[in-house]
């Protein structure tokens, strides 16, 4: 038996909000319908108070996609609230997000508000919040660096007021997994009622813990995880959604967990945002960048093509990847070169390929894409049907066919 996470996805909101990630109306519409198919149990969609666009992006959105949770963020503050609502109300499954922070530092440096006041704000603004949508979830904001006695008062106040869901942000990326798991602990064992709402969880990645600490924090009993698509988010991300999704597959013997995700639109999405906010995923990014199912060493490639298990430890189809790379480059072995050789249709016997090789290495050690002309112009001259060698970025290779270069092994 395993126990169900819930997936809320923060792209539209928190992915949002990142330097150079920004999307309009009909962007948002598109990233959300892909959400939809990829199986997300919640989307934030914006931040409605924040501008006009951002509402009508969330009104749209709750108007259209009709199978997830629509969420929509709002201050602890009255016309926050309010406005949220009012993008949200065609939702069929809306919920009101109401964030409030409990750092001393953010308390006296940016609201500049008393604790005391901090707590009368966080029980009235659920309890408006609950006047108008039965599913309300509260975040305090910089939790992980909150005074944590502070931070259980708050927290008790928005499950009295009503609160469904309480949401334990890592907002500067701060805390270790085993000290992530030790507050969700603290608080599971302190608020009275708690049991009521789900926990969440929500971490950034300015230490690059943010899947880890999730991941340390499910363990420890919170049942939703905050993510976005490629990890974007405020300064070094979130945590990503494809990481913690495959993280609870790969691992279920460790992580008995499992999520509504359709594992094989994750590759799908992750390409689509990439195209509208502009930039790909880092190319070494797990699951989703381009490097992700390469190989190139000789030894990787001798293994993966002899069983992908060496050193895959998922199938790219499972994320939607129609299958691995075999790069070749100056790591690559005779195995791999003959592979491609074949896929090119030039089925080479031991001493052509070893032939070819001998030029592949010289020319790998000088060139870094080789690419699939580069290796026919280095065929030996017999299974080419112009002797004179092509240059190596490419030329108008004449080759032999595939039958005749075959009857030559
Ligand atoms: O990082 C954060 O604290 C947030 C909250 C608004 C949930 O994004
Ligand atoms: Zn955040």
């Amino acid at each position: 038996m395993t126990t169900p996470i819930t997936i809320f996805d923060t792209t539209l909101r928190d992915g949002e909000q990142a330097p150079g990630c920004s999307m309009h109306l009909e962007e948002k519409l598109r990233m959300a319908r892909q959400l939809d198919r990829l199986g997300v149990d919640v989307i934030e969609a914006g931040f409605p108070i924040s501008s006009k666009g951002d509402f009508e992006a969330v009104r749209a959105i709750a108007r259209e996609v009709r199978r997830p949770r629509i969420a929509a963020l709002a201050r602890a503050k009255r016309e926050d609230i309010s406005l949220a609502w009012d993008a949200l109300r065609e939702a069929p499954h809306p919920r009101i997000h109401v964030f409030l922070a409990t750092s001393d530092i953010h308390l006296e440096h940016k609201l500049r508000i008393s604790r005391a006041q901090a707590l009368e704000q966080a029980w009235d603004s659920v309890a408006l919040a609950r006047s108008l949508c039965d599913d309300v979830e509260f975040s305090p904001e910089d939790a992980t660096r909150s005074d944590v006695d502070f931070l259980c008062a708050v927290v008790q106040a928005a499950v009295d007021a009503g609160a469904t869901t309480i949401n334990i942000p890592d907002t500067v990326g701060y805390t270790v997994p085993a000290e992530y798991a030790q507050l969700i602990s603290t608080l599971r064992e302190r608020i009275a009622n708690l049991e009521a709402a789900t926990i969440s969880v929500h971490c950034h990645n300015d230490l690059g813990l943010a899947v880890a600490n999730s991941l340390a924090a499910i363990e420890a009993g919170a049942r939703q995880v905050e993510c976005t698509v490629n990890g974007i988010g405020e300064r070094a991300g979130n945590a990503a959604l494809e990481e913690v999704v495959m993280a609870l597959r790969v691992r279920n013997d460790r992580l008995p967990y499992r999520t509504g995700i359709n594992t094989e639109q994750i590759c799908p999405s992750s390409k689509l945002l990439s195209e509208l906010i502009g930039f790909a995923a880092q190319p070494n990014k797990a699951i989703v960048g381009s490097n992700a199912f390469a190989h190139e060493a000789g030894i990787h490639q001798h293994g993966v093509l002899s069983n992908p298990l060496c050193y895959e430890i998922m199938t790219p189809e499972s994320v939607g990847l129609p299958a691995n790379r075999i790069v070749l480059g100056k790591h690559s072995g005779r195995h791999a070169l003959g592979r491609r050789y074949g896929e090119l249709g030039f089925p080479l016997s031991r001493a052509d390929l070893n032939a070819a090789y001998l030029k592949f290495t010289d020319l790998a050690d000088r060139k870094k894409n080789i690419y699939d002309q580069d290796l026919l112009s280095l065929l030996p001259a017999h299974l080419r049907s112009v002797s004179q060698p092509a240059p190596v970025d490419g030329g108008d290779i004449k080759l032999r066919p595939k039958t005749a270069a075959a009857g030559i092994r």
